[in-house]
């Protein structure tokens, strides 16, 4: 462990930029992946000093930044606006920006396209698409074009109107045959690694022994590489949204509110601001 000036504990003593190479020797070291969602400058910055290893700009922007109730309404520029804002606040964690929905499932062209905009007008350092065998051929389209790309199976938000529902997904053999399947695939394509969302732990275990590559999981159990989690949640500032996987570190929540309330008190009590305050 070592700290840094600002007392800030790293994970390591390498304060080197994380890059997809380094996933792979993590996972063979054995040592987690840490990862969490940012879409701003200002929250990518304190958590990269404090030592996450990914940054994710996941499209739940969509959820968390724009309050809407799925993912699919995001865009590609909206992604590109808060991708460039989190690198701007980024020096050692690996950013990787979600391809939106829409943006990658039509064809392997238009694809790379949307791809080939997003890393110019970001500088991240990979990507993320959902979808197994469906997307290989916008998946190697993608890594042709020298985009590091990291893959998404399990439940997919961008494929919530096809199930239906959020539940955990693959606890049916066939179901979970294919996953198996879609990661290899996904893998021999060249991915860097695999996110693996709301499956049974059993599997997401099975699926981490198979692959060379790290699974970083949410929802997927202890049994694989690396965890995520989008950073709104366990930071606790929406208190309607408690999924078993779920662990919150803080109740961001109640603490904004405190204070916000307090700040109304003073402001309408004249106690804010005092003449050590003014000038
Ligand atoms: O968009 C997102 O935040 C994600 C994570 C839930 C993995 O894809």
């Amino acid at each position: 462990m070592s700290e840094d000036k600002k007392g800030y504990l790293a994970p390591t003593g390498n304060r080197k930029k994380v890059t997809a190479l380094r996933l792979r020797e993590m996972k063979q070291q054995g040592e987690k992946i840490s990862m969490l969602t940012a879409y701003d400058y200002s929250m990518a910055s304190v958590i990269d000093q404090a030592g996450i290893d990914v940054i994710l700009v996941g499209d739940s922007a969509s959820n968390v930044m724009a309050g809407n109730s799925t993912t699919l309404p995001v865009t590609v520029d909206q992604m590109i606006y808060h991708g460039r804002s989190v690198m701007n606040g980024v020096k050692r964690a690996m950013v990787v920006i979600d391809m939106p929905f829409g943006s990658y499932q039509g064809n392997p062209y238009e694809a790379v396209a949307n791809a080939v905009r997003i890393m110019k007008e970001t500088q991240a350092d990979c990507l993320k698409l959902e979808g197994g065998k469906e997307v290989l051929e916008s998946v190697r389209a993608i890594l042709n074009a020298g985009i590091p790309v990291t893959g998404h199976l399990g439940l997919m938000p961008q494929s919530i109107n096809k199930y239906g529902t959020y539940a955990v997904r693959a606890k049916e053999e066939g179901e979970a045959g294919k996953l198996m399947e879609d990661a290899l695939l996904l893998q021999e394509a060249g991915c860097c690694a695999v996110v693996l969302e709301k499956i049974p732990a059993g599997l997401a275990g099975k699926v981490t022994e198979e692959l060379t590559i790290p699974t970083i999981g949410i929802g997927a159990g202890p049994h694989v590489d690396g965890q995520v989690l989008v950073i709104h949640d366990m930071l606790g500032m929406n208190n309607d949204f408690s999924p078993r996987f779920l662990r919150r570190y803080a109740n961001l929540f109640d603490d904004i509110t405190a204070a916000v309330r307090q700040y109304v008190n003073d402001v309408k009590s004249s106690g804010f601001p005092s003449e050590g305050e003014s000038y």
